[in-house]
C-alpha cells in the first residue's frame, strides 16, 4: 500500500493551475497548524449540524431547506390521489449561518470546543469580501474575561502564521503568483512578507467602539480623514471607517474594536455591565469584538455570552426574537450555565489576506 501511496506523488503532474494548487496546499496547511494549536490546549473539535432550525445571528439571512417537491409550474406534487405531500420537515429548517449556539451547548461538556465547517449566509453584500458559502473557524471557551477570548484568537493566527512560515508556502505563493500576473516574483515575495510579519508584531492594540467614533470624527473635523458616511454611534462602522482605524491606530498591525452598542449586536451578546435596560437604550454596549485587518476588513467577531436566563429572554424579546425555536438554548441557561464567551473567524478571508488576494471567490471558489 505504501509503495502505491509513493507512486502517486511521483506522478508527472500538470502545471495548469499551479497558482490554484499552492492556494489549496496552504489551505490544507493552514487546517493542519489550526488544528494543532486547538489540540494542544486540549480543546475538543466538534462537527455541529449544517441543517437547524435556529438563525443564530437573528439577522434573517439564512437560506431556508426544503425538497423539491413542486412541479415547473410551482404546483405541490401530489400522490396522484389529490393528496398534497407533507412538508418534509415539521418545521422550518435552515443551512447553517454559525455553529455558535451548538458549541455553546457543548461548552457546558467541555471547557473548551472549536469548529471549522461550512457556513452559509443569504447575505445580499455583492463585494469581494462576501460570499454565500464559506467555512467559519469558532471555538467557545469557558471563561468570565473578553480578553481571554482576544488573547486566544491573537495567539491562534500568530501560531498559524508561524506555522505557514515554516514551510515553503510563501515562497511557492508569490512564485506561482508571479507567473500567474506576470509581475516580477521578488515584489510579490516581499509585500506578502510583510503581510505576514505585521500579524507576528505583539500586542495587538485593542480599543473601544465609542473610543474608535471619537477618533473617527475627530479625524473628519481637524481634516485628517473625509467618509462618505459620517461616523455615527448607531450606524456602526463601515469599511472606510474600519481601515482608517487599522492604518491609523492599529499602524499596520491587526486592531480589536470592542464594546459594540447592543442596538446593533445580536441577542446572545452579554451586556458590558451588568444592568438589566432595553437593549436599544441609548448607550447600552455589549462585551464583544471585532478583529480589523489591516487594508482588509473585520475578519473574526466574538463575544461573552448571555448566560442568565432572564437577561436573555429579555434581550430576546427586544429584538423580536421568538422563543420558541430557541427553547433548547434557554433551557442550556434555565438548568444552569456558567459564563463563557467564543469567536468566529472567517477562514476564505484569512486565507485570501495571507494570499494578497482581493477577491474571496477567488479563494473560496463558491458563489
Ligand atoms: O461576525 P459574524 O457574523 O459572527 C458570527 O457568526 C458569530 N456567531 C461567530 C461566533 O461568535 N461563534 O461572522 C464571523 C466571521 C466574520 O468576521 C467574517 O470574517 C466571516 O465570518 N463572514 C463572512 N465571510 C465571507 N462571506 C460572508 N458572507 C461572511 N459573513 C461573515
Ligand atoms: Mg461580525
Amino acid at each position: 500500500m505504501s509503495s502505491r501511496l509513493k507512486s502517486f506523488t511521483s506522478w508527472e503532474r500538470p502545471k495548469r493551475t499551479a497558482y490554484n494548487a499552492v492556494l489549496a496546499r496552504m489551505r490544507s496547511e493552514a487546517d493542519y497548524h489550526l488544528a494543532s494549536f486547538f489540540r494542544a490546549k486540549e480543546f475538543v473539535r466538534l462537527q455541529p449540524p449544517i441543517l437547524t432550525s435556529s438563525d443564530c445571528e437573528g439577522a434573517g439571512e439564512v437560506f431556508t431547506v426544503s425538497t423539491n417537491a413542486r412541479d415547473t409550474a410551482g404546483l405541490t406534487v401530489g400522490r396522484g390521489n389529490g393528496e398534497r405531500d407533507e412538508e418534509f420537515f415539521k418545521s422550518s429548517k435552515y443551512l447553517t449561518v454559525s455553529a455558535q449556539l451548538h458549541l455553546e451547548a457543548f461548552v457546558h461538556e467541555h471547557p473548551s470546543v472549536w469548529t471549522l465547517s461550512p457556513t452559509f449566509r443569504a447575505e445580499k453584500s455583492d463585494t469581494p469580501r462576501h460570499v454565500s458559502e464559506f467555512w467559519m473557524l469558532e471555538a467557545e471557551v469557558r471563561t468570565e474575561l473578553l480578553d481571554d477570548i482576544m488573547d486566544l484568537v491573537e495567539d491562534m493566527i500568530r501560531t498559524l502564521v508561524y506555522g505557514l512560515q515554516s514551510s515553503s508556502i510563501l515562497v511557492d505563493l508569490a512564485a506561482a503568483r508571479g507567473k500567474a500576473t506576470r509581475t516580477p516574483d521578488d515584489s510579490t515575495l516581499s509585500c506578502l512578507e510583510e503581510r505576514w510579519k505585521r500579524l507576528l508584531r505583539p500586542s495587538w492594540p485593542r480599543l473601544t467602539y465609542e473610543e474608535a467614533i471619537k477618533k473617527l470624527q475627530t479625524a473628519v473635523k481637524t481634516g485628517q480623514a473625509s467618509f462618505n458616511y459620517a461616523p455615527s454611534w448607531d450606524a456602526g462602522l463601515h469599511l472606510e471607517h474600519e481601515k482608517w482605524i487599522a492604518s491609523e491606530i492599529g499602524l499596520g498591525s491587526p486592531v480589536f474594536v470592542t464594546h459594540y452598542p447592543a442596538s446593533i449586536k445580536p441577542f446572545y451578546m452579554l451586556p458590558s455591565v451588568d444592568s438589566f435596560q432595553p437593549q436599544n437604550s441609548a448607550c447600552n454596549t455589549v462585551a464583544c469584538f471585532d478583529l480589523l485587518l489591516p487594508e482588509a476588513c473585520e475578519i473574526v467577531g466574538g463575544s461573552m455570552r448571555e448566560h442568565r436566563p432572564e437577561h436573555l429572554l429579555r434581550a430576546m424579546k427586544d429584538k423580536e426574537i421568538s422563543p420558541s425555536n430557541l427553547d433548547w438554548y434557554l433551557d442550556l441557561r434555565r438548568y444552569g450555565s456558567v459564563p463563557h464567551g467564543g469567536f468566529g473567524l472567517g477562514f476564505d478571508r484569512l486565507l485570501g489576506y495571507l494570499a494578497n488576494i482581493e477577491n474571496i471567490k477567488d479563494v473560496s471558489w463558491a458563489l
